[in-house]
């Protein structure tokens, strides 16, 4: 295919070459009605570009095949049979994905370091799941996405189960043995999904870990914005293969797709996938080589660890990671991943990814060079120097990988929306959470509703936030109290 190509862009630039007047939305009409104030900051630009897609963009019956176009090449681009784009992040696109294999009372396998958003789908759709195990490191208290035997193992004490949920690489850069798991469900005649939301850059090197397509799952989610350079909120779902209608699952994502997709996100999309085609290898290449001077200019600082492959990858541990993800250990300063990350943007207006009690991530992109990184390495440089600026860390209560299997006592759904109660906190062990309690990011949940909670997850809970840990999803983010199931 002929990827200099770039539908949507073209489609967006004709329109507004010739001169459409619009009687339909976007009722600002493509800047007429802006407010200037918000122009002068955004850009008159971002208005005259976002356009309608149908009657807009598109003919009102869509036989330009604008979008359906941009969707082929994407899935050439990435060797997938199909490419659908959606406009509102993996959040929702790992739903669809969901609902295009299993339907409400269904059993899903899933990993239970999934993303708070498939915790979403669990509640909406009513699909029952089946958690497998991530593999614990209890050293340095990291959970990485589950081996092929335990979703094998998964499979054989539930064969009614649909599929199974994948999510590789983690916000931590560990990934999954995607061939072999997808082996595993294949022999149990059953399909793949991998939330591979943070691998939008993966099928586009070859010393980048394993691309879902490449590896044989059936369906892969992406969110572009991530590690890709499309706007927020833009992702797509790659399809392969029959064992899922392609049909079912463009029917079960309108369920939950917007009406009005944004044009700025999908021409982020279209412009990221003729990028990467064009020149994806020789950027990626460029930024491969500097998280690589990166990683070994900030090992370099007294006091700051930097966590390589030989922490994530072995046995018993991930099956592989992310060169561009960079994971800096602040424990030898007795300083805290959350207060660190707070004073790098405070002191030097650098934002970090991730925090944890001892932890902060770096993602390296194509937009990096050695300005930007060398940016970073002088700040976390400074901080050597001036920690009497940043708290000594609180102690937080880890609790050890089996303290953190809770027992599921009810389905997420059926908790959820039960009748309930909010009770102090130090009342509420062996009761059933109506909530979800993720910290975030990277937003994979500790506690989910339905499960029974403990002593020492709560101890955890509680201690992280008391040491700077962000839980933004319960009703008492402090949690003060907890809400749970009423009895
Ligand atoms: C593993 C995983 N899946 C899905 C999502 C949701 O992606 P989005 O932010 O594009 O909605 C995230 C977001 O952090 C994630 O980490």
């Amino acid at each position: 295919m002929n990827h200099a190509q770039a539908p949507v862009i073209d489609a967006i630039r004709q329109y507004r070459e010739k001169d459409h007047l619009a009687f339909i939305p976007p009722g600002h009409k493509q800047g007429r009605g802006v407010d200037p104030r918000l122009a002068e900051v955004v850009g008159k630009d971002v208005f005259a570009s976002d356009i309608i897609l149908l009657n807009g963009l598109d003919n009102r019956e869509m036989d330009r095949g604008v979008l359906a176009r941009a969707e082929e090449l994407m899935a050439d681009a990435v060797d997938a049979d199909q490419a659908f784009f959606s406009t509102c992040g993996s959040s929702l696109s790992v739903k669809s994905a969901m609902l295009s294999v299993a339907g409400p009372g269904e059993k899903l396998l899933l990993s239970r370091n999934a993303h708070k958003s498939v915790v979403a789908g669990l509640i909406l759709s009513g699909i029952q799941p089946v958690w497998v195990d991530p593999r614990w490191d209890g050293r340095l208290h990291l959970a990485h996405p589950p081996g092929p035997d335990a979703v094998d193992a998964a499979f054989r004490a539930h064969p009614d189960a649909k599929g199974m949920l994948l999510i590789t690489p983690t916000d931590y850069g560990a990934c999954a043995a995607i061939r072999e798991t997808a082996d595993v469900c294949h022999a149990h005649g059953r399909p793949l999904i991998v939330d591979e939301a943070w691998g939008a850059h993966l099928p586009f090197h070859d010393g980048l870990p394993a691309w879902a397509m490449d590896a044989g799952a059936d369906l892969c989610v992406t969110s572009v914005h991530k590690m890709g350079a499309g706007l927020e909120q833009g992702s797509v779902y790659h399809l392969q293969g029959d064992r899922i209608d392609g049909s079912v699952l463009a029917a079960r994502a309108s369920l939950l797709d917007t009406t009005s997709p944004s044009s700025l996100i999908y021409a982020g999309l279209d412009g990221w996938r003729r990028q990467m085609v064009e020149h994806g290898a020789e950027l990626l290449d460029t930024a491969i080589g500097l998280a690589r001077e990166t990683r070994d200019a900030l090992a370099a600082i007294p006091g700051i660890g930097v966590l390589g492959r030989a922490d994530l990858v072995g046995p018993g541990l991930a099956d592989d990671n992310d060169p561009l993800k960079i994971l800096i250990d602040t424990a030898e300063l007795d300083r805290s991943g959350y207060d660190v990350n707070q004073w790098l943007r405070e002191r030097h207006r650098i934002d970090m990814g991730l925090s944890d009690h001892q932890r902060m991530a770096a993602q390296i992109t194509v937009a990096d060079d050695g300005e930007t990184t060398g940016r970073l390495v002088d700040a976390v440089r400074s901080l050597v120097g001036r920690l009497d600026e940043i708290p000594v860390a609180e102690p937080i209560d880890l609790p050890s990988p089996a303290d953190l299997e809770l027992e599921q006592a009810m389905s997420p759904r059926e908790a959820f929306f039960g009748p309930l109660e909010d009770v102090p906190a130090h009342r509420a062990a062996g009761r059933i959470a109506a909530e979800t309690i993720s910290p975030y990011p990277p937003g994979v949940p500790a506690v989910l509703p339905g499960e029974v909670l403990t002593q020492p997850v709560l101890d955890y809970l509680r201690s992280g936030v008391a040491a700077g840990m962000y839980v933004p999803d319960p009703a008492d983010p402090e949690l003060a109290t907890i809400r749970v199931v009423a009895r």
